[in-house]
């Protein structure tokens, strides 16, 4: 018994050992089997017929840190470290076997390409890059990433910005951002990376922690309870009732109230805490407007919440059906 757990422990150690270090060995650079056989020419060559390209992509944080202070062989080939050995295209360059070419016209595949950058960019934020919602629908890094120009302040966008990097292919959500109520993202004071990470995570859609309700709460911590009274929705998901981009309703909500409270709450039924016909409950709803034909004055605004405000939990003592 012990020599199996000895054993099992050893299998775990060197199972874990190999797991970390993967992403400091990093992954293979793999090119266009026609280029086998290339050899590294250096960047004097490229530049004698890229001048143009060489005159922008110097500016970059990549070309700056190759050129100035390279840390390793891969680096040292500037731009053959992102394009791949270049001597026999040098040699026939209308050939598009014979380089990796990041652009759609050049037709190199899409995980070709991501092989050149996934080298030195493997594990941390890429961590789940493969097998994600967007390199199962072959994005290349070059959709979000334009290595060559300075076009954003940082990250080597492709864009000026994130929004506009995304919305290149996220129209719909763009206009989620415009509706009466929002999440103020094209004003520029958050961005869609403060929920998603574009490279990949586990849960969906993207999200960057590990349940929607986490990532709500890393910016409205105060939701995160724990109360004495919890209502059952909030602490399932904040999306039963709010939509987290934008909403033609008050506060980012699916539904104007008071049928946000009645699609799951009715007057009378048997259908327990979720019938509001409880000991004491039905008068004070049928004199608070509900089930009556005329719209009564408590019934307008934030209808149901002029008596139960605490909607997303309570810590009062009293505060049970969250009327305080
Ligand atoms: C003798 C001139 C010459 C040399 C040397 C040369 N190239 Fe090119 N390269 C070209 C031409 C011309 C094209 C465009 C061919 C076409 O559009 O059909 C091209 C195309 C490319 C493309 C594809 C562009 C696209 O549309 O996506 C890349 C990438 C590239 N070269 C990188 C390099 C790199 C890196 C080097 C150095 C290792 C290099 N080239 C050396 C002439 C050259
Ligand atoms: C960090 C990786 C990286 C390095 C280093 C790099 N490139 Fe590129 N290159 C790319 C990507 C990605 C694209 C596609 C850009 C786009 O989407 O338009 C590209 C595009 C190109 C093109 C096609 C024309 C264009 O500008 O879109 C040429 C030619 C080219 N690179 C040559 C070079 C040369 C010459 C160097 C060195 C001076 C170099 N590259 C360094 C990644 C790199
Ligand atoms: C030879 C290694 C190497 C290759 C290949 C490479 N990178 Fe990088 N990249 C770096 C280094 C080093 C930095 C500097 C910052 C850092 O250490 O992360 C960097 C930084 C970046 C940044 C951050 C820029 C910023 O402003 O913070 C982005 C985005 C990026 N790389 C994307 C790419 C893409 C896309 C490709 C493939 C087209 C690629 N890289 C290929 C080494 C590499
Ligand atoms: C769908 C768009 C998208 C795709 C595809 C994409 N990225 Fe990014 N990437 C971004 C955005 C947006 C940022 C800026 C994130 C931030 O500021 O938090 C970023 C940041 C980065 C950074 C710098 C910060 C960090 O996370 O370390 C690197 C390096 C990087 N990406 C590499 C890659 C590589 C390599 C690929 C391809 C395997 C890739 N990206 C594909 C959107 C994308
Ligand atoms: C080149 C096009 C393209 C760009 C740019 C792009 N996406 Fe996507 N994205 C897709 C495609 C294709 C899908 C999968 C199909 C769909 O659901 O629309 C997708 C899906 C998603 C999903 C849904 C995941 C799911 O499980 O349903 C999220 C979230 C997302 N993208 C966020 C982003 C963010 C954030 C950015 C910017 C950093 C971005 N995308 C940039 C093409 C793109
Ligand atoms: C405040 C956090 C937050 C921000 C900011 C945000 N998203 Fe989302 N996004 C979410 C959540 C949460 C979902 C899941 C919605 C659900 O399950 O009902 C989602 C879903 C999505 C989806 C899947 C389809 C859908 O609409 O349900 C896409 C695509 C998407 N977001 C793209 C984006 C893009 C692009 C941006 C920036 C322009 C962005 N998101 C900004 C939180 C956010
Ligand atoms: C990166 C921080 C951040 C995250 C994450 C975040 N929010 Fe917000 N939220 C904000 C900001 C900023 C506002 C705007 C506050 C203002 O304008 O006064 C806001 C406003 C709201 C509002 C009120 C809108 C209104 O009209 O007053 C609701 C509801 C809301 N968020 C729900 C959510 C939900 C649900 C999630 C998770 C899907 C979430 N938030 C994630 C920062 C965030
Ligand atoms: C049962 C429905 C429901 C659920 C589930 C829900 N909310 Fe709300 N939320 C509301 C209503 C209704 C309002 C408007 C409150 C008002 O007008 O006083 C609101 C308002 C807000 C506001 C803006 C006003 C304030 O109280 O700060 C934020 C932020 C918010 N919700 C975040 C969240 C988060 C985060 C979650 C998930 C943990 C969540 N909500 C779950 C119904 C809900
Ligand atoms: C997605 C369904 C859903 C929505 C929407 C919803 N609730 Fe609830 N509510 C529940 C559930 C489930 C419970 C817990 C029932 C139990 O404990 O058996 C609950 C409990 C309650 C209770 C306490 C009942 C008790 O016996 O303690 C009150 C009061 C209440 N909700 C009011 C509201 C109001 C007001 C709204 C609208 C702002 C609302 N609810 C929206 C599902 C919902
Ligand atoms: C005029 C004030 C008032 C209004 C408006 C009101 N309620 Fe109530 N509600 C009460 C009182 C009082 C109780 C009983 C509290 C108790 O017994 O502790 C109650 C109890 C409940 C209960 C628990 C029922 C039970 O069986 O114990 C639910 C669920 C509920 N309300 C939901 C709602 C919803 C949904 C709305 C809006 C459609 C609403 N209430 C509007 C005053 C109100």
């Amino acid at each position: 018994m012990t020599r199996i757990t000895t054993v099992i422990t050893r299998l775990a150690a060197a199972l874990i050992l190999s797991v970390g270090l993967a992403p400091l060995a990093g992954a293979e650079q793999q090119l266009l089997p026609q280029m086998e056989g290339a050899t590294y020419i250096g960047e004097k060559a490229c530049i004698e017929c890229h001048g143009q390209e060489d005159s922008h992509v110097s500016d970059t944080l990549h070309v700056k840190m190759f050129r100035l202070n390279p840390k390793n062989a891969t680096e040292k080939r500037v731009c053959e470290a992102c394009h791949g050995p270049g001597s026999l295209h040098a040699k026939d360059k209308e050939n598009k076997d014979l380089i990796i070419g990041f652009t759609r016209n050049w037709q190199t595949p899409q995980h070709l390409q991501n092989s050149m950058c996934l080298d030195c960019h493997k594990g941390g934020n890429r961590m789940h890059w493969e097998g994600s919602i967007h390199a199962t629908n072959k994005l290349a890094c070059s959709d979000c990433h334009n290595p060559m120009e300075k076009a954003s302040v940082n990250s080597l966008l492709a864009k000026k910005s994130i929004v506009e990097t995304c919305i290149q292919c996220h129209q719909q959500q763009r206009s989620e951002f415009m509706k009466r109520s929002h999440m103020p993202v094209l004003e520029g004071k958050m961005s869609c990376v403060d929920c998603h990470n574009p490279h990949g995570t586990v849960t969906k859609p993207l999200l960057k922690a590990d349940s929607l309700n986490d990532v709500c709460y890393t910016c409205h911590a105060e939701k995160r309870g724990p109360f004495i009274w919890e209502h059952a929705p909030v602490r399932e998901n904040c999306a039963n009732c709010h939509q987290p981009h934008g909403s033609n309703q008050d506060k980012l909500l699916r539904v104007a109230r008071p049928m946000l409270c009645s699609q799951c709450h009715f007057i009378g039924g048997a259908n327990g805490n979720l019938s509001m016909a409880g000991p004491g409950a039905t008068a004070a709803h049928l004199t608070g407007g509900l089930g009556g034909t005329a719209p009564n004055a408590r019934m307008v605004g934030r209808s149901c919440q002029n008596c139960h405000p605490m909607i997303h939990g309570s810590n009062h003592p009293g505060g049970e059906r969250f009327r305080r």
